[in-house]
């Protein structure tokens, strides 16, 4: 059976880690010189690597050339080819143990971790434990973790992760090293899905992985798993199929209908309307969409220097599409988002949400502009 992506594509070295370079700068040091702190604390949003980064962890410190080995002195990457290292990337190491804390808030585990820790390592040179969503640790869980990380042994590691760093209690912090992961620009996501996509023959529009990439919210995991799920017909990747499997219109929609609201062409912004509502695209979620777009149009017309921040965002084209549509004469930002925020509120509550949008729409696109309005 074809693995899936997600598992298929995760980096083996520190290398393929894409994004995170501060943290994984600071991990190899540590590999080379052989300084790894006995614990650590990944933070940071979902599908940015802090698994993938704390199983790296796990296989530098097991790996059986960091002794010896000139290549591993001066990368601090694991081998991946010895009997360790194979072990951990298999999932079969017994010396690494991955706890999920939200399963079960971790009370069981963290008891048996406190026997376990006292063992040696079974096979391996140390024992690695990486507790993920950490923050769903009970607060006797914390007190047991606490005494461990105070006098931990020589052989023992930890990496705690969690995507909600401030619900770890201080005084675990503050034994820990901390590494921030940080969300996955556009750009990266798409390149990576590009890789990917060329490597399994997944035969996709341009346009289709850039939604799939916007759609993963800076999440390489939903990136991966959303083109995994698509990519089971074998058939070309259209924009249609990703915006039918998210419910979510592509940029090029958008920006279309966008056109329309510049132009300040009602019956045309109408008529995209209704096919968008035909298409069975959630309303709300489309009206989300242009606010957002909406705001960047804003930012981008008053506070020019925030475009690099967007271009973090967005790929190229559609910067500069954006920044297009914000230097139009006719366009009213300020106007729309005020109106589209009040509807947007409605609609969710709302059985007539296409209506709540019309209106909003016909109130301020009829209305004359002046001045103030931009
Ligand atoms: N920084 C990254 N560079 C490359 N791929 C990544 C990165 N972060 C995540 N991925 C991809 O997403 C998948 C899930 O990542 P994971 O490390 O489990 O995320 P997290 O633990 O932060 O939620 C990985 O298997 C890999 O394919
Ligand atoms: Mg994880
Ligand atoms: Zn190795």
């Amino acid at each position: 059976m074809a693995l899936a992506i997600y598992r298929k594509y995760r980096p083996a070295t520190f290398d393929d880690v894409i994004g995170q370079e501060t943290t994984v700068r600071i991990l190899r040091e540590a590999a080379r010189r052989d300084t790894l702190a006995h614990a650590y604390l990944f933070a940071g949003p979902r599908g940015t690597g802090k698994t993938t980064t704390a199983r790296l962890v796990a296989k530098i410190a097991n790996c059986e050339r960091r002794g010896t080995d000139a290549a591993f002195r001066a990368t601090g990457e694991p081998c991946n080819a010895c009997r360790l290292c194979r072990e951990i990337d298999e999932g079969r190491s017994l010396d690494v143990v991955e706890i999920d804390a939200a399963s079960n808030r971790g009370i069981d585990e963290i008891r048996n971790l406190k026997e376990n820790v006292r063992l040696a390592p079974i096979a391996a040179r140390a024992k690695v434990f990486i507790i993920d969503e950490a923050h769903q640790l009970t607060p006797p869980a914390w007190n047991a973790l606490l005494k461990t990380l105070e006098e931990p042994p020589a052989s023992v590691y930890f990496v705690l992760a969690t995507t909600e760093a401030d619900r770890i209690p201080a005084t675990i912090v503050s034994r820990t090293q901390q590494c921030y992961f940080r969300y996955i620009g556009l750009e990266a996501l798409t390149s990576k899905l590009s890789r990917i996509a060329e490597r399994e023959g997944i035969v996709i529009e341009h346009e289709a992985l850039d939604l799939i990439a916007a759609a993963a919210e800076g999440s390489f995991r939903d990136a991966e798993s959303l083109l995994d799920q698509l990519a089971t017909g074998g058939t070309p990747l259209t924009v249609r199929d990703v915006e039918a499997a998210i419910g979510k219109v592509g940029f090029e929609t958008l920006a279309r209908f966008i056109d329309r609201l510049v132009a300040r062409d009602l019956p045309a912004a109408l008529q995209d309307l209704a096919a968008i509502q035909d298409g069975g695209f959630n309303l709300a979620q489309f009206t989300k969409d242009i606010i957002i777009y909406l705001r960047r149009m804003l930012v981008i017309k008053h506070a020019p220097a925030l475009a690099t921040v967007l271009a973090r965002e967005l790929v190229p084209e559609h910067l500069a599409r954006i920044a297009a549509h914000a230097a139009h004469r006719g366009s009213a930002p300020t106007v729309l988002l005020r109106a589209l925020i009040v509807a947007y509120g409605q609609m969710r509550y709302s059985q007539f949400p296409l209506v709540i949008l019309e209106v909003a729409l016909v109130e301020s696109l009829s209305s004359p502009l002046t001045a103030s309005s931009s």
